[in-house]
Parts: C-alpha cells; structure tokens; sequence
C-alpha cells in the first residue's frame, strides 16, 4: 500500500500564498525588465533555494537574459551559515562583459552573498547586483546590499517555494513556517 503524507500537515501558519509570490514576482520581473534595457544582463541563480524563484522570475522579465547556476554550502549543518563558503559547482560562463544579477531565496546573515559578490566582483563583470526574494534584516551580521527584494520578513526559519528544512519541503508551492514539533 502506498502511504501518502501530505507535507502541508507540518506547516504551523502560511507567510506568503502562490497568488502572493505570483504577484512579487511580477513586481520585480518588471523592475528589472525596466533597470536593465539595454544592458547585458545575465541572471546567476544559486543552488538550490533559489531554482523555483528564478523560474518564475526569469519568465517575468521581458528583455533578452542569459541565466547561469553556481552551488555553494556553508560549512557546519542546521539552520545557521557559518560564513565559510565551499563552490559546489561554479559557472559556466565567463562574466566579463556581463550585468550579474545573482538571485537568491533569502538573505539571512549576509556571508553567503558577501562571499559570492566578492569572488563574482573579482572576474571583471561589467556591475553585479543583488535579487532577493525574502529579506531577514534583523539577522544581518555582514553588510550587503540587495537591490531587489521580494519582501522583508521578521526573524523565523521559513520553508516552501524553494526553501527547505533538511533538503525538505521544497516542493511547496507556497511560503510558511514549520509546527514545531518538526525539529524535535
Ligand atoms: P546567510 O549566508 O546567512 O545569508 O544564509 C543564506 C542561506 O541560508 C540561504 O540561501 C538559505 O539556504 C539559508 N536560509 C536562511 N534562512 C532560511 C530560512 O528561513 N529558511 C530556509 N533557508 C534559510
Ligand atoms: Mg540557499
């Protein structure tokens, strides 16, 4: 018998519905569609959290884009970064030449997208921005600045639409936070 386990169950309360990212996602789709007219623009979207974002994103911008992927991990497990960060899988293309836009799923401390910017930043691109699609301001130990973002949320870990707890809950189509009883 096939057992079927509805991960739906293990969400305490919906943050962000699929009609509510939808309709984010548009929002930025056009500022970006309007900011880079007429440039080069080449969106890096890092691996894994952001795969399901920049799939909707890319197809809400209108100008020609390139897209390219790069995976890093932090070092040391749970739901802290520790700054440390390992290249999983680097580009493919080149940069120089190049308007980066590097999308992400969120911006918690900072030191993943310092690291990336930083080694980005050193190949020679033409600018490098940043699109986030949540924002955690408060857990900010680095400076960084990111030039879009989705929406700004208060301090809790999140999963769905990308981002996961234990490489869970990806699939889920929408944004919320996990019961508790889920870490225990
Ligand atoms: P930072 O280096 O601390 O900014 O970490 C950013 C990374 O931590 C993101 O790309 C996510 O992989 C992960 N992360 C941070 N907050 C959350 C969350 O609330 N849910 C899921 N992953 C998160
Ligand atoms: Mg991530």
């Amino acid at each position: 018998m096939t057992e079927h386990v509805d991960m739906r169950q293990d969400i305490e309360e919906v943050l962000f519905s699929e009609e509510q990212i939808s309709q984010i996602v548009a929002r930025i789709g056009q500022e970006i569609s309007r900011d880079y007219a007429g440039k080069n623009l080449l969106l890096v979207s890092v691996l894994k959290g952001s795969v399901v974002f920049m799939a909707d994103l890319m197809r809400a911008i209108t100008i020609p884009a390139r897209i390219d992927f790069m995976a890093t991990s932090s070092y040391g497990s749970g739901v802290k970064s520790s700054g440390v960060v390992r290249i999983l899988k680097d580009l493919d293309l080149e940069l120089k030449g190049y308007d980066i836009l590097i999308v992400e799923d969120i911006l918690d401390s900072g030191k993943t997208l310092q690291y990336l910017t930083r080694l980005l930043q050193s190949r020679g691109p033409a600018s490098i921005r940043i699109c986030t699609l949540f924002d955690k301001p408060e857990r900010r130990e680095v400076e960084v600045f990111p030039t879009y973002v989705g929406a700004r949320i208060p301090d809790a870990f999140i999963v769905g639409y990308g981002l996961d707890y234990d490489e869970k809950y990806r699939n889920l189509p929408f944004v919320g936070i996990l019961k508790p009883a889920v870490y225990a």
